[in-house]
């Protein structure tokens, strides 16, 4: 019998976590092509439809390339890491950071996707990047695909909904492989795949008003992101000695509204379709639960010869999440709705939400980390969680952001329990150390951040970076191992 791990083990990665294109800005510069992401406007919260701005037509991109909108578009900004990566790098290194979680941004090494040859501007900025941020002894954990598909492939190939996109995919990997194979050893391959289920296009770059049946498509897609998922795991293994790979989920925890089997039955159902994507990367094959539901649900996925050994032959060597909040499932009609991480559920009475009403749920974390250690036995990391909130400047320019510190220090205890439980956990990167663009919907003012940005909703501001009282408590968390909390 092993002893019980009391506290973080000592190579615990304690870091933060980025997406190029809420982070970069410079959209148009170093020879990057144009993204999906630098489609989405802001959107006041009072004409928006939901909590989210993420799918779009085909005729409003035409639009938008016609140049017929005036619309203010915050991804292609960022917050101008592009030109200012020194000075925040410093600042991550500053409070200790042992691992940086970023994003590549696939258009600024194939500005087209389908490119014959990848832009070196494009390579150069992430070398870049990686030299600075090994200067100060951190690990980037990069992602290779985070909501920011080269728009050429939506354009050409109707994005993942064609197999063809697996192809560039994998040579994109290879190409970034094989540059930075002495830089970066951790990858994931896709950000939050799941996503796809509830925003083709964000996830992956699918038009769904040109296609006859969004499911099948959305299913289809998705096995062709499982493939190349699966072949990058190959080809990261084979070109970087020693590299782990991961998949990624948005996770959703969730407990059933009572203890009526019905409510429990659903439940179930909802999360065996969020696990769905973690037991295909970690067991290598599509869980049996999957085969009835698309029998009833008409569903067909094509399948090339080779597919399945592939994937069983190509399992992760970890499982990340992002972990906000949980979310309550009912059977019936009862609850009442609440907002949420790409979905929404109803209202735990015993939880207290966000500014955007996400519920907030320590305690939830160590039973996601739990369960999904049962499940796999494989090594997980945290690479996504934070309170987006308003943040009040004071006239002295402070920022007290007490409530920020309360919701990470009650993860990081339960993370600890957990930790205690018998989870093997790697890391925790918090989303968003710098305030950086919303990504469900394209604020500024929804911050996470231990550094502020001078930036608003609607472009205007200084881009001066100042620390928030929770970049002094979090440096000391780092420093103390999650010991000082
Ligand atoms: C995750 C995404 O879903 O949640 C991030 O991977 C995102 O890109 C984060 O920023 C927080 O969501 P939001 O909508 O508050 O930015």
């Amino acid at each position: 019998m092993a002893a019980v791990q009391n506290g973080f083990p000592e190579n615990f990665l304690w870091g933060g976590a980025t997406a190029a294109n809420q982070l970069e800005g410079a959209f148009d510069q170093g020879g990057k092509g144009l993204s999906t992401a630098d489609m989405i406007a802001f959107v006041p919260k009072d004409k928006r439809q939901g909590d989210h701005s993420m799918e779009i037509s085909t005729e409003r991109i035409a639009r938008i390339l016609a140049g017929e909108t005036d619309d203010w578009f915050p991804k292609r900004e960022g917050v101008d890491f592009y030109h200012r990566y020194k000075e925040d790098i410093a600042l991550f290194a500053e409070m200790g950071f042992k691992v940086f979680r970023m994003s590549i941004n696939w258009a600024r090494i194939f500005p087209n996707g389908d490119d014959a040859m990848p832009n070196e501007q494009g390579l150069q900025f992430y070398d870049d990047v990686f030299d600075e941020l090994l200067k100060y002894g951190i690990e980037p954990l990069v992602t290779l695909s985070h909501y920011e598909t080269p728009l050429g492939l939506t354009q050409k190939y109707n994005g993942w909904a064609s197999r063809e996109v697996v192809g560039f995919y994998v040579k994109y990997a290879e190409t970034v492989f094989t540059r930075y194979r002495s830089k970066v050893k951790y990858w994931l391959t896709f950000n939050e795949i799941n996503v796809m289920l509830f925003s083709p296009y964000t996830g992956g770059g699918i038009l769904t008003d040109q296609v006859e049946n969004k499911l099948q498509t959305v299913f289809q897609g998705l096995h062709h992101q499982f493939v190349a998922s699966a072949l990058a795991t190959k080809l990261g293994h084979e070109i970087i000695p020693g590299s782990r790979i991961g998949c990624m989920l948005a996770r959703m925890e969730s407990y059933a509204n009572t203890c009526n089997p019905a409510d429990v039955r659903k439940r179930q159902q909802e999360d065996q379709m969020n696990l769905f994507f973690t037991d295909v990367h970690a067991r290598g094959k599509y869980p049996r639960y999957m085969d009835r539901y698309f029998a009833e649900n008409n569903i067909v996925i094509t399948r090339e010869p080779g597919d399945d050994e592939i994937l069983a032959a190509n399992t992760v060597d970890f499982i990340s999440f992002s972990y906000y909040m949980t979310l309550t499932v009912s059977a019936g009609p009862e609850g009442e709705a609440t907002a949420g991480n790409l979905l929404g559920g109803i209202k735990n009475p015993y939880l207290k939400a966000s500014d955007w009403g996400w519920q907030i749920d320590p305690v939830g974390l160590r039973i996601t980390l739990n369960n999904l250690y049962d499940r796999y036995q494989k090594p997980l990391f945290i690479v996504e969680n934070g309170l987006g909130a308003f943040d009040k400047v004071e006239a002295d320019g402070a920022v007290h952001d007490h409530y920020r510190i309360d919701y990470l220090r009650e993860h990081i205890k339960e993370m600890k329990e957990a930790v205690k439980d018998g989870v093997e956990l790697m890391g925790y990167t918090a989303w968003g150390p710098i305030d950086l663009v919303s990504m469900s919907t394209s604020e500024m003012s929804k911050r996470y951040g231990f550094i502020y940005v001078d930036l608003d909703d609607t472009g205007s501001g200084t881009l001066n970076r100042s620390k928030k009282d929770s970049f002094e408590w979090y440096k000391q968390v780092i420093s103390s191992n999650g010991e000082i909390l």
